[in-house]
């Protein structure tokens, strides 16, 4: 090892050292989508992930980046990038795993340490959030993995059908 690089080497690897968190890192080859439902992706795991060709988005990213922006961009800054108030979920969901992104969603969050108090209100009983879960989670998936660009995305599938079926039962249920 070149030991001038050592420090940098150390910090880069610290995300992946601290022992609470359990999941490595996510990549643009983990996060590749192997197989399709209804116009919705998955990884070889079966953890729901984004499909991105030619500049062309599938749904579910394109909705989350939508819902991302009504809903979280606020305090998250847009795209994920952040604000002084709260971390860039960009990053935060490289080392994140889907069922702890669902249930911080869901419960919220509250950060009393250090003499600041910032709050990530609970989502669980808001439906334009936590029908659109999925959706949020494969859009930031694919902005930490560097898969999608900041900004609008330029081109989208066509919104399946399944998308319109439990969207319906969702928000109406
Ligand atoms: C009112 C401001 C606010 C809104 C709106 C908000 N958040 Fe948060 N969120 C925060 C704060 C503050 C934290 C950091 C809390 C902590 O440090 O424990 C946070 C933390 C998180 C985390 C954990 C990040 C990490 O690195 O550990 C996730 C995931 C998250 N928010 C997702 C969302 C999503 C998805 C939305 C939109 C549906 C959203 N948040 C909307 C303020 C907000």
């Amino acid at each position: 090892m070149n030991f001038r690089l050592f420090p940098f080497v150390v910090s880069a690897l610290l995300p992946f050292l601290t022992p609470t968190i359990a999941a490595s890192a996510d990549t643009k080859e983990k996060a590749a989508a192997v197989s399709e439902e209804d116009g919705k992706f998955y990884d070889s795991e079966g953890t729901p992930t984004f499909k991105i060709e030619n500049g062309t988005v599938d749904w579910y990213t394109f909705s989350g980046y939508r819902r991302y922006h009504s809903d979280c961009h606020v305090c998250h800054g847009p795209d994920g990038v952040g604000s002084s108030y709260a971390p860039a979920l960009a990053e935060s969901m490289k080392t994140m795993d889907y069922p702890t992104f669902l249930s911080i969603v869901a419960e919220g969050r509250q950060n009393v340490g250090g003499g600041r108090e910032n709050v990530m209100p609970a989502f669980g009983d808001n439906k334009n959030v936590y029908c659109y879960l999925d959706d949020i989670y494969i859009y930031l998936r694919a902005r930490a993995v560097d898969a999608a660009p900041r900004g609008r995305p330029p081109n989208k599938a066509d919104k399946p059908q399944a998308a319109k079926d439990y969207e319906a039962s969702c928000m109406g249920g």
